[in-house]
């Protein structure tokens, strides 16, 4: 299909019509309304009042083109190159996790809880989001954050630039059982969002996630879904500070298990599970004994 013409209404008639197969209409609607503003710069209430106003032809064509990959079922956010997390703007590709909103729940509460922390230790980054939000809130601390990915790594450089802030990122693999002698120092406050759906569990996402989202940050290989927080809870052991916090965004379906892993080390004087909006068991913080 064609757009009819260059008016307003035209190009959103044509996200609904190109759209149709793949969203309901209200997230049609949603993509409409986070596109324009992309695009134009127009509000919701803009777009209701500037129907019948014409589009110049250079972006009629990024909404058509964008219209396009998007009816390719590529998310809102790739096609868009960006997306806001916390209020701030973050640069999203391929090679990064969109960040989730569940992940700005969590970062809300380690900011209210760790005011004064001077130390944080972001593991398996993805864009960047979590310590450049951190960063950003809380300026004297000092932010280091690892991942595997060196494409991710490179986005998450940007991420900083964009936000203007400081963050120390490197390259390690925190399935290596010699990682956390790899970093340099310990931390008052550690968190992760790592990857914790097994292989198996595919056929159960959306397509949108499942085409198109790495791998890489999604899956864990093999049997066992609790891999990378049980690695993180024994690099906690050497890295944590003593009457520092672990928190994790985690699978709801594994976060018992996760729980009792922790509360085995006999290293954490409280283990809690924490509900997400939606009430869903989706976050742990785990405060490491003092010594
Ligand atoms: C679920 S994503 C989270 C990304 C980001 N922290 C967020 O919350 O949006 C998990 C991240 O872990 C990284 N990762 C996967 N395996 C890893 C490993 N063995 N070592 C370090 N990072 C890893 C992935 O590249 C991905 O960026």
């Amino acid at each position: 299909m064609r757009v009819a013409g260059n008016k307003l209404r035209h190009i959103s008639d044509f996200y609904f019509s190109e759209l149709a197969d793949l969203y309901e209409k209200p997230e049609i609607e949603a993509i409409v309304a986070t596109a324009f503003y992309s695009v134009l710069g127009f509000s919701r209430s803009d777009i209701q009042l500037k129907k019948e106003e014409n589009v110049n032809q250079s972006d009629l064509l990024k909404l058509y083109d964008y219209a396009k990959a998007l009816k390719t079922g590529q998310p809102l956010q790739y096609v868009l190159g960006e997306t806001e997390f916390y209020h701030l703007k973050f640069k999203v590709n391929k090679s990064v996790l969109i960040p989730r909103p569940e992940t700005e729940e969590l970062v809300d509460m380690i900011l209210k809880e760790n005011k004064n922390a001077a130390s944080f230790l972001d593991l398996g980054t993805g864009s960047g989001c979590i310590p450049v939000t951190i960063k950003k809130n809380i300026p004297q601390a000092e932010v280091f954050a690892y991942d595997i990915s060196e494409a991710a790594l490179a986005t998450a450089r940007k991420n900083a630039e964009l936000n203007q802030v400081f963050v120390r990122y490197f390259i390690g693999d925190i399935l290596d059982p010699d990682f956390f002698k790899t970093i340099d120092q310990d931390f008052e406050v550690m968190v992760s969002n790592p990857p914790y759906i097994k292989k198996e569990e595919a056929m159960e996402m959306t397509t949108q996630v499942k085409d198109h989202e790495p791998h890489l940050a999604l899956f864990v290989n093999g049997g066992d879904a609790i891999i990378f927080y049980r690695k993180i809870i024994d690099i906690s052991l050497f890295k944590l500070k003593s009457g520092g916090s672990l928190y994790f965004e985690l699978n709801p379906l594994t976060s018992i298990e996760v729980k009792r892993y922790a509360e085995k080390t006999n290293s954490f004087s409280s283990v809690e599970l924490i509900k997400d909006m939606s009430g869903n068991t989706r976050f742990l913080k785990a405060i490491k004994k003092t010594v």
